[in-house]
């Protein structure tokens, strides 16, 4: 069955980003000209999805609004003749269908996803966690290629990078079954292990496409680290039952969600902009000497 839908969960605290998180979602923060959650909704457009859910928490509407229309603004742009701007502001709200569940307390990220179970129903979906910040300019979105993954070999594949081995204790870890060039078939998951007790280094980063039996299993989840329902204890469950691959993607991750992540996703970004020539020339005559 072709992925049509993707599920965006964007109603964490985001407590590492304080105090700018505090009254705006960390989705909403931008990277050069667009807010961080707008570079998911391309990627998931971009490799074939047509439907985007989007998790937000009750009470935050920025990112409702964002890809609202917005007709006094389109109106003065007119108005002005600034056509340009006024054709990127349009295809905000033009991306297939948004729509937004509510969930109206923090309880964890699997509980982020099960709030979208009625929207997608009974097929695989994506899900992708935008601040996980996946940039593949010349190569195939990193949605598109689990998707791919997905269709080849059916059953749930989850994004998968090699980290350091001083790393693997902020990631969850796969332990690997049997690994075939990208592909990783996945016997169980670690949540943070210890430096030195990891099963591999492969750690579990923001994309994934599942099947909809993770609803029934997230449902049966209790809640695990920081009282929270963990979508990883629930892929875990998951292993047991269903086949899970890790795919080793194409492309450069940022972990936009940190501030040091989010500084290097915005000079990543900004290298490949319409400002690109000026800021290499800003970068190139700064003193870098300590
Ligand atoms: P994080 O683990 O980054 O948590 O969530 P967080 O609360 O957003 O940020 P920190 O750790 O406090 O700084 C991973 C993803 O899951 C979403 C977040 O919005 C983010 O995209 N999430 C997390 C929810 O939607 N709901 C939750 O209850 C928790």
């Amino acid at each position: 069955m072709r992925v049509r839908k993707a599920v965006l969960p964007a109603a964490g605290f985001g407590t590492r980003f304080l105090p700018a998180t505090k009254a705006i979602p960390k989705e909403m923060m931008p990277l050069v000209d667009r807010p961080i959650i707008q570079y998911a909704v391309e990627e998931a457009s971009a490799s074939g999805i047509d439907q985007i859910i989007i998790v937000i928490a009750t009470g935050r509407s920025a990112i409702e609004d964002h890809f609202d229309s917005n007709a006094s603004l389109e109106r003065w742009l007119e108005d002005r003749g600034d056509i340009e701007m006024l054709r990127t502001i349009r295809r905000i709200s033009e991306f297939g269908t948004v729509a937004f569940v509510h969930q109206r307390e923090q309880l964890g990220l699997g509980h982020a996803v099960l709030m979208a179970k009625d929207l997608v129903g009974d097929e695989p979906f994506a899900v992708l966690l935008s601040d996980d910040v996946m940039l593949n300019p010349n190569g195939a979105p990193v949605t598109r290629q689990l998707i791919d993954a997905h269709r080849a070999h059916r059953g749930s594949v989850i994004a998968v990078q090699r980290v350091e081995p001083e790393e693997v204790s902020r990631y969850g870890i796969v332990e690997p079954l049997h690994e075939e060039g990208r592909l990783v078939e996945i016997r169980d998951l670690v949540e943070k292990p210890a430096v030195g007790e990891a099963p591999s280094d492969l750690a579990v980063l923001g994309r994934y496409v599942l099947t909809p039996k993770i609803f029934d299993v997230l449902e049966q989840t209790p809640s695990g680290a920081g009282g929270e329902i963990q979508l990883t204890d629930a892929i875990r469950e998951l292993t047991h039952e269903q086949p899970v691959f890790g795919y080793q993607f194409e492309g450069v991750r940022h972990d936009a969600g940190t501030r040091i992540g989010w500084l290097k996703a915005n000079v990543a970004v900004g290298l490949d902009s319409e400002v690109a020539d000026e800021f290499r020339a800003y970068i190139r005559g700064l003193d870098l000497r300590d």
